[in-house]
């Protein structure tokens, strides 16, 4: 595989791992704030992006590649409010939509077309994740501070984890 397209999917592997640990020092966060459905909710998201960080993995390894684990920076942990949460999560995923379509630029640019193939499925997952991020911000932002509609959203949240 071309070198500078080894290099984005290997930054690629430490920002999906990165998003986990970020989004487990929120679920920590809020398991703390006594929201708990939101804090399996946000562990449930830690755990997928684990999986997308083995999926690159898998491919890089089987370009017959060097997969480099970079260092992880440490994550926020510090909240203003379980809406600052949700703001901060979807941050994270419209970065990552960010990274992901430059690197698709670049392997539609240098005709790797297996690596074009692989960046589809991360592509619409990115739509999801986008989707699903801006429904919350907008799902906590109607409840305000109002303690009954957090309780209830937080209940909804969980009953969404356990179910799917
Ligand atoms: Fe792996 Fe939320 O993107």
């Amino acid at each position: 595989m071309n070198k500078q397209m080894q290099d984005a999917l290997n930054k690629q592997v430490a920002r999906e791992l990165s998003a986990s640990y970020s989004y487990l020092a929120m679920s920590l966060y809020l398991d703390g704030h006594n929201f708990p459905g939101a804090a399996r909710w946000m562990e449930v998201q830690s755990e997928e992006e684990r999986t997308h960080a083995r999926m690159l993995i898998e491919y890089i390894t089987d370009r017959n590649c060097e997969v480099i684990l970079e260092t992880i920076p440490q994550p926020t942990h510090v909240f203003e409010s379980v809406l600052s949460v949700f703001k901060s999560a979807l941050d994270h995923e419209q970065a990552n939509t960010a990274a992901i379509h430059e690197m698709y630029a670049l392997a539609k640019e240098i005709e790797d077309y297996a690596t074009e193939a692989k960046l589809q499925w991360f592509l619409s997952e990115q739509v999801e994740e986008e989707k699903t991020a801006m429904d919350l911000v907008a799902q906590w932002e109607r409840a305000g501070e109002e303690p009954s509609a957090m309780l209830i959203l937080d209940q909804a949240m969980s009953s969404e984890r356990t179910t799917s």
